[in-house]
This record gives C-alpha cells, sequence and structure tokens, in this order.
C-alpha cells in the first residue's frame, strides 16, 4: 500500500490553506494528523479523497495518480474516511447504511452483504440499532455507523476526521477498539484529532499541519519535544513583556499521555 503527497497545494481565492505538503504513508500504521484550527487539516483530506481538486502538486495511491478523480473512483481504488460531521442517509435504516454503498463499490453474493454488516454492527455495539432510521441515531452512534461502512467498504487506506469529538467516553472505547482492529488487519489510518492525549495515545506516526506547511513529521515522543510544534500550538515564544513563554499546555497533555500509557502496560494490556 502507498499514498503519496507531493508539493501539494491549496489556494481557495487569495487565502493559500496548503503551501506545498509532502508526505508519504507506505506501510499499515496509525499516522495521526495534528495542527492548531484552521491548519488545513481537512482540506488535506478532503484533496485526498476526491472532494477538491488541488491548485498544486499531486496525490499518488498505489502508484496511480488520484488528484482530480471524483470521491467514488477514489474510494474503489482503496481509500475510505469519515466526516467530521457524520453524514449518514438519514432515511434509511442502519442496515441499508451499510449495504447501499457496499454494494455499490464491491462483488460479494446479495446474502453476503447483510452477515457482514450484522458482524460489523454487532462488533461496533449498535447491533441493537439494525433496522432503526439513521436520523433517531445520536451523534456518537452516528459516527459508529461510519465506521461500520468502513468495514463493508474494506479500503487500505482510511481517514478519519475528529472521530473522538462528541462522543461519549464508552463510544469512545468502541472506536479505539476498531481502530486496533483494522490496524491489526493490516490498514495504514490517518487520523484527524484535536485531542492531544487522544492522538497521542493511538498514534504510530504524527504529522503536524501549520502555517499551510508540515512542520514536524516522526514518533510521538520526538514530535512533542519539536520546538516548532510547541511554537504553533502557544504561539510567538515570547509574550508583550519579553519573557519566555512556557510551554505548559502541550507539555501537560503529553504527560497525561505518558501516564496513560504506563498504566496500560502495568495491566498487560495489548
Ligand atoms: N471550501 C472552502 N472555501 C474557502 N475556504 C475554505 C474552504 N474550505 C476550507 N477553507 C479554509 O481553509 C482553512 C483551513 O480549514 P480546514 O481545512 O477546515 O482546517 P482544520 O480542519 O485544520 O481546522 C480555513 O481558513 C478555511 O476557512
Ligand atoms: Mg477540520
Amino acid at each position: 500500500m502507498n499514498l503519496t503527497v507531493t508539493a501539494l497545494q491549496m489556494r481557495f481565492g487569495g487565502n493559500v490553506v496548503l503551501a506545498g505538503i509532502d508526505f508519504d504513508i507506505s506501510e499499515p500504521q496509525v499516522c495521526g494528523l495534528i495542527g492548531p484550527n484552521g491548519a488545513g487539516k481537512t482540506t488535506l483530506t478532503n484533496i485526498i479523497d476526491g472532494v477538491y481538486r488541488p491548485t498544486g502538486g499531486s496525490v499518488n495511491l498505489n502508484g496511480e495518480r488520484v488528484d482530480g478523480l471524483p470521491p467514488y473512483q477514489i474510494a474503489a481504488r482503496g481509500f475510505g474516511r469519515t466526516f467530521q460531521i457524520p453524514r449518514p442517509f438519514e432515511r434509511m435504516t442502519v442496515l441499508e447504511n451499510l449495504e447501499v454503498p457496499a454494494r455499490a463499490v464491491r462483488r460479494l453474493q446479495p446474502g453476503a452483504f447483510e452477515a457482514r454488516a450484522r458482524d460489523a454492527l454487532e462488533f461496533l455495539t449498535i447491533g441493537h440499532l439494525v433496522h432503526e432510521h439513521a436520523r433517531a441515531l445520536s451523534g456518537g452512534q452516528k459516527k459508529l455507523l461510519e465506521l461500520g461502512r468502513l468495514m463493508m467498504l474494506d479500503p487500505d487506506f482510511i481517514v478519519l476526521d475528529e472521530p473522538f469529538a462528541g462522543v461519549h467516553p464508552k463510544l469512545r472505547e468502541v472506536v479505539y477498539g476498531f481502530i486496533h482492529r483494522l490496524r491489526r488487519e493490516g490498514k495504514a489510518f490517518m487520523i484527524i484529532s484535536h485531542d492531544m492525549g487522544t492522538i497521542f495515545t493511538v498514534s504510530e506516526r504524527l504529522l503536524v499541519l501549520a502555517d499551510g506547511k508540515l512542520i514536524a513529521d516522526g514518533p510521538p515522543d520526538q514530535v512533542k519535544r519539536d520546538p516548532r510544534v510547541i511554537a504553533a500550538y502557544l504561539g510567538p515564544a515570547e509574550d508583550e513583556e519579553g519573557t519566555e513563554a512556557v510551554p505548559r499546555p502541550i507539555d501537560e497533555a503529553f504527560d497525561a499521555v505518558a501516564e496513560h500509557r504506563r498504566e496500560e502496560d502495568d495491566a498487560g494490556d495489548h
């Protein structure tokens, strides 16, 4: 599997949102994408999945150039995503929401779709909702429904945009379980989150986007110490009085994650 983003640029009118982005993901891994609000995280994923055509640069998926292709063609090549705001078919049932897009993309025996969908919904703890209309689901349940769609489409490469935002802690555990399971199955993830604790817990690699550029790309422990990353989250290193700003908030978030990891290790988890 391979996703290669080269010299990617995106301008909206005079607003340069992405000013030359380069990275590639060429193995199963959980790659976090973080950056201050408005940094262009969602825009980047909207280009990768074909919602936007970039104003410069290219996106290659498994050796084939895909920027400019419509989203359904990119999906057919093994790319899947969820949205910051879930977009289920509100007037279809939960089961139909899983079956309809899967039938459009994959060739399975008709009976196999339903069995697969029921398995996915059970795994996501919303098996009891199969015949509910999507509109009756809570915001968190709708996010799980989108994960169910991905399980049906079985993409190699998955982007999750803020999968934890506004999700009840119990359902969050289900999202973690989903990521772990599909990662073990060999999928690559790019996960956007502004929740530092969560993203540092799940990511094996972190990309940091700020001012239209990737300012860091590496293991979370290394990224955490990168002065450019700290500065991006805290603004200039000096306040008005000229004294040095202390990088507390991001550091506290990192410490909380380290603590959480130690507890997990102690419990003999994973
Ligand atoms: N369709 C669009 N038209 C014009 N500007 C846009 C559009 N989509 C995003 N932007 C601008 O791109 C910038 C980055 O937005 P976004 O990608 O949503 O950031 P993030 O997801 O990192 O918070 C913002 O300044 C936003 O106003
Ligand atoms: Mg966003």
